[in-house]
């Protein structure tokens, strides 16, 4: 559990390594990584390939970071890249898909965070000399703003179809793919196999302190270590962040099936909740998107009648809170906070914002 006395179901990000982590932090071999010497670095990155069924790794030091490093390396500066218009790219990476890797982003809506194929044939746009040259195709898998919602292995195929049809390249923010994995219960290679490259994070769901990795073919990776230097993220002795990787990997993939359970027994509580609305379809891996509309309220009055309470919640938009279940949350925490909300909502209900 994360220090101090809050249920804290902000996000997933707010997770801490294991005493196993640790212990193989302070075991890891180390050696200069930039010099390609990190023992630690080295076994963590082909196991991440070997997972993914691609041919190599590269370790970064964020999800931000691995995006970045990705795009610069799918496309050239002036080219056009397709993307959800609610994905993590789009919204939460300060613009470096124009700033730093100078790419114009052409977001496109979708209902549940997978993007419709129709609609990424239609963004792509013939040949004219007025137009960008349209290089890339990005998903997110789980999509973090849609909710925790999954992209299936068909759907991944279609949108394949649609990018590779067309001379683009089909890239995967998988963030949280191994959430997406074990809800559907397949083996991540079936996912990851539909895109030319993708990343994922240790340090979400998989409790690791630092670190995401990008997995692609050797050619691909090889120049991506490259990019990532341009960035300032070659580092020397990351073995310290990779020894934690190793153990994510061996042994907190499994665990994220009951973070789903509590999530979806959240929501099932809560959507109960006078005022509140929960699309349960959509609460599929770790997260619960909250419609507070109905409280009538402006949502930092619940948010802080919340936190009064012990209970952190995150707002994504105005009406709309996000719950996030994750190592630590355990079921007498997801028990608490559905009474709390309960009692926030009668409250507020019964005396509005005082
Ligand atoms: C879908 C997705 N992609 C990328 C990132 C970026 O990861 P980081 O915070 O490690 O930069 C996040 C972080 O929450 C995310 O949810």
């Amino acid at each position: 559990m994360q220090a101090g006395k809050f249920v804290d179901l902000r996000s997933d990000t707010v997770t801490l390594p294991t005493e196993e982590m640790m212990e193989a932090i302070r075991h890891a071999e180390l050696g200069d990584d930039v010099y390609g010497e990190d023992p630690t670095v080295n076994r963590l990155e082909e196991m991440a390939a070997a997972k993914m069924g691609k041919e190599a790794g590269l370790l970064v030091a964020s999800g931000t970071q691995a995006n970045l490093v990705s795009l610069m390396n799918n496309a050239q500066r002036g080219e056009l890249v397709i993307l959800e218009s609610e994905s993590h790219m789009n919204w939460y990476e300060v613009g470096g898909i124009s700033s730093i890797a100078g790419l114009m982003p052409w977001p496109v809506r979708s209902q549940y965070g997978a993007l419709d194929p129709k609609d990424v044939k239609a963004a792509i746009r013939p040949e004219n000399i007025h137009f960008p040259e349209p290089a890339l195709v990005c998903v997110e898998n789980t999509h973090n703003r849609h909710g925790g919602t999954v992209v299936t292995p068909a759907q991944l195929q279609m949108i394949n179809e649609v990018a590779h049809g067309n001379g683009l390249k089909l890239y995967m923010d998988g963030a949280r793919i191994f959430n997406a994995a074990v809800a559907l219960n397949v083996d991540v290679k079936e996912l990851a196999k539909h895109v030319d490259n993708l990343m994922f994070c240790l340090s979400k769901g998989l409790c690791c302190p630092v670190g995401s990795v990008v997995v692609g073919s050797r050619e691909f990776i090889k120049k991506a270590r490259k990019v990532r230097k341009v960035l300032g993220g070659g580092m020397r002795q990351a073995g310290i962040i990779a020894a934690a990787g190793i153990v994510a990997l061996e042994k907190m993939v499994d665990r994220l099936e009951e973070d789903h359970r509590n999530a979806k027994r959240l929501a099932e509580g809560i959507s109960k909740v006078e005022g509140i609305c929960i699309d349960l379809t959509r609460v599929q891996t770790n997260m619960v998107l909250l419609d507070t509309s109905g409280l009538r309220v402006a949502d930092e009055v619940i948010l802080s009648k919340l936190k009064r309470e012990g209970i952190l919640v995150s707002k994504l938009a105005n009406n709309k809170l996000r719950m996030v279940t994750h190592m630590g949350i355990e079921k007498e925490h997801v028990e608490d906070a559905i009474d709390v909300v309960v009692r926030v909502a009668d409250d507020i209900r019964n005396h509005g914002f005082t």
